[in-house]
């Protein structure tokens, strides 16, 4: 069954969305590279590659259901930020926001009875608990030894290792 146009608008904006995220984390890998801390912009691109390729799996799926992706503008994201451990906050902030645009896409498919839609969205469900997880746990590494350049500099390290 072809893809309702209301449900097809409502994808299109989450390509955006997550192509948004990307940029995001785009811009706090270039944070991270202007101020040496070169396993931070390891990880953040990392993140930021794995937020086009959700994009591309919204993308692929509205190609599928004979609908039409209709690329939309993305805001120029926040370049300066004041240490690690506020980026990090900032990404778990933002990830909890996407998952309540996950979350308002599920409700749309079963209110409209778009059984296959909400099948796909399962996967995005899970993927928000793990993506809100990761944030927490670094978020809560940095709050602990952001502040200690020695241990900086460990979880620097531990984060190139993504
Ligand atoms: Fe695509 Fe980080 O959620």
């Amino acid at each position: 069954m072809i893809i309702d146009p209301k449900m097809e608008k409502a994808l299109n904006g989450q390509v955006a969305a997550e192509l948004e995220s990307a940029y995001l984390y785009l811009s706090m890998a270039a944070w991270f590279e202007a101020n040496d801390l070169g396993g931070c912009a390891h990880w953040m691109k990392k993140q930021a590659a794995e937020e086009q390729e959700h994009a591309m799996k919204i993308f692929d799926y509205l190609s599928a259901r004979g609908g039409h992706v209709i690329l939309e503008a993305i805001p120029a994201p926040r370049s300066e930020w004041k240490n690690a451990t506020e980026i990090f906050e900032q990404t778990l902030a933002h990830e909890q926001k996407v998952t309540q645009l996950i979350y308002a896409l599920v409700e749309l498919s079963m209110e409209m009875k778009d059984y296959a839609t909400r099948g796909m969205l399962s996967w995005f469900v899970q993927e928000q608990v793990e993506e809100e997880e990761t944030a927490m746990n670094i978020l809560a590494k940095f709050r602990k030894l952001g502040d200690i350049p020695i241990s900086l500099a460990m979880l620097d390290k531990e984060l190139g290792e993504r």
